[in-house]
């Protein structure tokens, strides 16, 4: 058991060796967080760690500073956890012990919310509290759950209602976490369509400081994820915390610091556009949240973000299966297809070994531009005129497994959904509805509308052999608003939409349990921890551009792991950037996540054809790694000039890995430069073969695990020097022009 409760003292020590959280009862009935992050040793008392002559409260000298459930009204005047408006219009309402539970394992969370899990009661111990408001009788229970093998505390709190009259909860966090100082850096990843999840990483200052949505879906501008670091720490040594958020849709993710240098997390539900009222007897829970802790660098917590995401939130078969090579037709058609353009696709996909065909938007209804028909998913005779079924089977008949698009949520103004149905768009009676994309979005607060899709889209799916769904979401919501909600009820919206929109997933998952799900949100618009419960896996990026994707996916690596990252290779000139980068240098940065392409192959010269037939079978061969090894971040495309970037994946038992050295633009007269890598035996010897295009590798040669470690892998003067260059004759004068790469591939020798 990683929890142990000490009656004497009052406290909760949540430790596995790899982290330890110690909470306590305070004489006051709150909770108190005496000490998180570094694992400290079982048994003593922590108390003295707490401090106990916090100045803050002018009348209150001796209250806490670092408190589990912070709220409004009482003297802390920092950012609240719970905010609960009393029946007589009052938010003060102080939460103080009244029992706690240690359980094996982990309990689900309530409905739909997406949480990880323990697959058996070893992998996990949870820890309960309740803490009950005496005039409301309110009473909220904070959970705990500390995994066994990772240094990871999942956070999710519930609330009852158990008083005679209505509150309304305003505010509501998943997780708080009080530092004891301010010496953090906070890091975010932010952006844009195209540019996503961007490191934005500067020290704290006193204030707030954070991001958030309030789109209605996590969003493309910000991800439900934030690091703190100190601001020595690199990705390989030093103390630092993930934090990331189960939750598709609105969110606030900050950090504050107060006036005597503590640091406070907050991570959850936006409070803005928010109010969920509990009538007597009624709950609600919020999302979770996950709060990592490493002492051992950046790459180190992201490894623990990753198992815990790939392992133990994604769910069903794909979780663990190797995820196949894909070719998607989006880039390489848009709306212009027809079957036996696709057929012929699919053909040539396979000779190059991709395994995977997915039939992209423009499939049904009059779907020749994105202007319409959303909603009718009744397929396109003119284009199809065998059906999905009959395209379905043509395609798998060649060996692929068949994929298709959907947009689930959405309507278009011009099809039949909405001629039928125009209340099921979101939208304020009596107001005009703002259009992006010519689209809307369907009120999937309203169960109907759920019902609806749920038929319509099992119907396509069931309709013909589907292995595959990319589920696109194009828009943002505007006009918040169901007509199913009651007036007083809608700060519910958002948050019943994101479930609606589960529950879709809910549904389709159950009803399809092989079939493999993809989310997708103009690129990268929804790619966070929540939806890894029905999807596991996610499009990265509307941005294929290799040198792009080189920052989008370093970015993404902070918290997601590779086998959620859908990494394509699309032609040139790039369709985003309109850059001209080589074939092998896009496939050498896409074939480090949930490989594919997204081109027209019938359109490749055949030396490209061939060289793509390479690429799958390199990354075929060593898909266990791209998708499920070990990641590790080595040179950061965000440092410097940006020209450079290296990163790799292990294998559990160090001995294989990928190391990869990306040079964007060529400079003449290199500095000497080795890059250490991570991770690996240094007692063992290592067989390292580099590859600069996947034609032919350079010869195999053999390092100590210590020396690649210690001293590095040659980038300059290469290592090994081309055959008939003699090291120091022109090592230093080679020019290779721009976009190369290495990738070593190493195994134990
Ligand atoms: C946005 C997606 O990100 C693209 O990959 C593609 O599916 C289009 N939507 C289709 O409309």
């Amino acid at each position: 058991m990683s929890i142990a409760w000490n009656p004497e003292t009052q406290e909760w020590h949540l430790g596995n060796g790899l982290t330890s959280w110690v909470l306590g009862v305070l004489p006051n009935g709150w909770i108190g967080i005496h000490h998180a992050g570094a694992p400290l040793a079982a048994g003593p008392s922590y108390a003295h760690l707490g401090p106990h002559d916090f100045r803050g409260f002018d009348n209150r000298v001796g209250e806490p500073v670092a408190l589990a459930l912070p709220v409004p009204g009482l003297g802390d005047f920092r950012v609240p956890a719970l905010v609960v408006e009393a029946a007589d219009g009052s938010q003060v309402v102080e939460p103080r012990y009244v029992a706690h539970r240690i359980l094996a394992g982990k309990p689900a969370l309530p409905g739909l919310l997406p949480a990880t899990y323990a697959e058996d009661e070893r992998e996990a111990d949870t820890l309960e509290i309740d803490l009950a408001d005496g005039p409301t009788g309110l009473v909220a229970t904070l959970s705990l759950s500390i995994f066994r093998d990772w240094p990871v505390v999942a956070r999710s709190m519930r609330l009852k209602n158990f008083g005679a009259a209505r509150v309304v909860v305003r505010t509501a966090m998943s997780a708080t976490l009080d530092l004891p100082d301010d010496d953090w850096r906070l890091v975010t990843f932010s952006g844009a369509w195209a540019r996503e999840r961007m490191p934005v990483d500067r020290p704290v200052v006193p204030g707030r400081q954070g991001v958030g949505s309030l789109r209605g879906g996590s969003g493309n501008e910000h991800n439900p994820s934030l690091v703190l670091r100190r601001p020595a720490t690199t990705e390989a040594a030093g103390e630092c915390w993930g934090a990331v958020l189960a939750w598709s849709g609105n969110f606030l993710a900050e950090a504050e610091v107060g006036h005597f240098g503590t640091t406070r997390l907050r991570l959850g539900l936006h409070p803005e556009q928010f109010a969920w009222p509990l009538e007597p007897g009624a709950s609600f829970t919020t999302p979770e949240a996950l709060l990592a802790w490493s002492g051992g660098g950046l790459s180190a917590l992201s490894a623990s973000l990753h198992e815990v995401l790939g392992r133990r939130m994604a769910r069903g078969p794909w979780r663990d299966r190797p995820r196949p090579v894909l070719l998607n037709n989006w880039e390489g058609t848009y709306f212009d297809f027809d079957h036996d353009r696709l057929v012929a696709m699919a053909a040539e996909a396979r000779a190059t070994g991709a395994e995977l065909f997915v039939l992209d938007d423009g499939w049904f209804g009059r779907r020749d531009s994105d202007d319409r028909s959303l909603g009718d998913w009744v397929v396109d005779r003119r284009k199809l005129p065998q059906g999905i079924d009959g395209l379905a089977r043509a395609v798998r008949a060649q060996g692929l497994l068949f994929g298709l698009w959907i947009e689930p949520e959405m309507v278009s103004p011009d099809s039949d959904l909405f001629r039928a149905h125009p209340d099921w768009a979101i939208g304020v009676p009596g107001r005009r509805r703002t259009e992006s994309r010519q689209q809307l979005v369907l009120d999937f607060a309203n169960p109907a509308v759920v019902d609806h899709v749920a038929g319509a889209i099992g119907d396509v799916i069931a309709s013909a052999p589907i292995d595959y769904v990319k589920w696109d979401w194009n828009r943002f919501i505007t006009e918040p608003y169901s007509p199913t909600l009651p007036p007083d009820r809608q700060g519910e919206f958002f948050y019943r939409y994101t479930i609606g929109m589960y529950e879709l997933y809910e549904r389709l998952t159950t009803r399809f349990p092989d079939v493999l799900f993809e989310s997708c949100a103009s690129g990268g618009a929804r790619f966070d921890a929540g939806i890894l419960a029905w999807a596991p896996q996610a499009w990265t990026s509307d941005d294929t551009d290799a040198v792009e994707r080189l920052r989008i996916q370093w970015g993404s690596s902070f918290a997601y792991p590779l086998s959620s990252m859908g990494a394509h290779v699309s032609a040139v000139p790039n369709h985003q950037t309109g850059r001209v980068a080589p074939l092998d240098f896009r496939a050498a940065v896409a074939m480090f996540g949930a490989f594919g392409y997204e081109l027209d192959p019938t359109a490749m010269r055949e030396a490209d054809r061939a060289a793509v037939r390479r690429q799958v079978a390199f990354y075929t061969e060593r898909r266990d790694l791209f998708q499920y090894g070990r990641f590790t971040r080595l040179r950061s495309p965000f440092e410097g000039d940006g020209n450079e970037a290296a990163w790799m994946v292990s294998s559990a038992d160090a001995s294989r890995a990928v190391v990869a050295h990306y040079r964007v633009l060529q400079h003449p007269w290199p500095h000497r430069d080795r890059l250490a890598v991570r991770g690996l035996d240094p007692a063992a010897r290592y067989a390292v073969t580099c590859w600069t295009s996947f034609e032919a590798p350079m010869p195999t040669f053999e390092r100590g695990g210590d020396e690649l470690m210690a001293v590095g892998l040659g980038i300059e003067p290469p290592d090994p020097m081309p055959e008939g260059r003699e090291a120091g004759a022109d090592g230093h004068r080679l020019v290779r022009g721009d976009f190369t790469f290495r990738l070593f591939d190493l195994r134990r020798a």
